[in-house]
């Protein structure tokens, strides 16, 4: 079968063999026509409407240590902060006004913030906005935490699985992680009633395409809310800092073929992908997705959370970040709406 052939089966049928992904993921001519044909689908179910959520990254204390993220325990190089109570609420009053009706609270692994400091700070923040939703982004938890801040408020859960390949997993973290826990977790949240959120980074060292088609068998396995990804980006004080980044048009490819395989997911056109190019998260856009997620940490804070290199957006005000991200999202032929962007099932 022909590029067009490929992309017209999983247009129709919204699936295809592993070799035709394979050959999908690894093709350069099949931009184009995934492109076409994811933003059909997108068309369909999401028009031209781009939901937007309001990033706070309230920690970059982490107690774990993967390899590749710039924020992991052993780097000493980090400077380390955690926004209080009062800091995040102010980050949701200044959000809400913008038109955001989502906040995602997200840090590293932090053992300061303990289930009741969360639950507590996710209660006052569904009393104060009961129109928006809770995204909670903090990691792998036991699921009576999980359950406590759901019972708090919080009603969606972002959790990557990075890779669903154990072996690769096992070159992208320590020994005290493992592919099976993660797992765990994310069943765990979705029984419990979080809409999920999960994903995996492009390019990510030791990556094979073998690896990217069973990242897309299990997120038809979970079928999951919404899905991020993003091209891995090299940080120099981590163990993979010879690395190179992942590939714009790989993951542009890889956007387009989840679309046409989740019609309905939320899929966000990433900061890492705005990061790699400066028409990043529009050429994400065109290729399918349909968020962005702008951050509302305080300026004085932006830079520190630093996963990788060179992230953009650091130096800007949160409505500096809304009116640009407006504009970007107009000039690649699509609208921000002010709404709670479920998914649309
Ligand atoms: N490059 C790109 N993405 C990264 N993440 C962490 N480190 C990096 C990096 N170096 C992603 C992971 C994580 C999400 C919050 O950020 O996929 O789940
Ligand atoms: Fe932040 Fe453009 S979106 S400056």
């Amino acid at each position: 079968m022909n590029g067009c052939d490929i992309t017209k089966k999983l247009f129709d049928l919204g699936d295809v063999s592993d070799d035709e992904l394979k050959s999908l993921i690894e093709n350069d001519c099949f931009n184009e026509p995934l492109a076409d044909a994811a933003d059909i689908r997108r068309r369909e179910n999401y028009g031209d409407e781009v939901y937007i959520r309001g990033l706070i990254e309230f920690t970059n204390y982490c107690r774990n240590n993967c390899y590749y993220c710039g924020i992991r325990r052993d780097n000493r190089c980090a400077e380390r902060y955690r926004l209080t109570k009062e800091e995040i609420l102010s980050c949701c009053d200044e959000g809400y006004r913008l038109g955001f009706r989502t906040f995602v609270m997200q840090g590293g692994e932090d053992p300061h913030y303990t289930d009741e400091i969360i639950c507590d700070i996710v209660s006052e923040i569904r009393s104060r906005f009961p129109d928006c939703a809770i995204t909670l982004s903090i990691g792998e938890k036991p699921r009576e935490s999980y359950q406590a801040y759901f019972d708090a408020g919080a009603n969606r859960y972002l959790l990557r699985h990075e890779t669903a390949d154990s072996v690769h997993y096992g070159k992208l973290h320590p020994d005290s992680m493992s592919l099976e826990n993660r797992k765990r977790c994310l069943f765990d949240l979705k029984e419990i009633g979080y809409q999920v959120g999960s994903g995996f980074m492009v390019g990510s060292p030791y990556q094979r395409t073998e690896n990217l088609v069973a990242d897309l068998r299990f997120l038809q396995e979970l079928q999951p809310d919404m899905i991020g990804i993003g091209p891995y980006i090299t940080h120099a004080e981590t163990p993979f800092a010879e690395f190179k980044s992942g590939e714009l048009n790989t993951t542009l490819r890889l956007i387009s073929i989840l679309r046409l395989m989740f019609p309905y997911a939320l899929i966000p056109s990433t900061t890492a992908l705005g990061t790699i190019h400066p028409q990043g998260r529009e050429l994400g856009l065109k290729a399918g997705a349909n968020v962005v997620m702008p951050n509302l940490s305080p300026v004085s804070v932006r830079k520190l959370y630093a996963l990788y290199e060179n992230k953009i957006c650091t130096g800007e005000e949160a409505a500096q970040c809304r009116g640009c991200l407006e504009r970007r999202v107009l000039s690649a032929g699509y609208r921000i709406v002010t709404d709670i962007g479920n998914v649309k099932k």
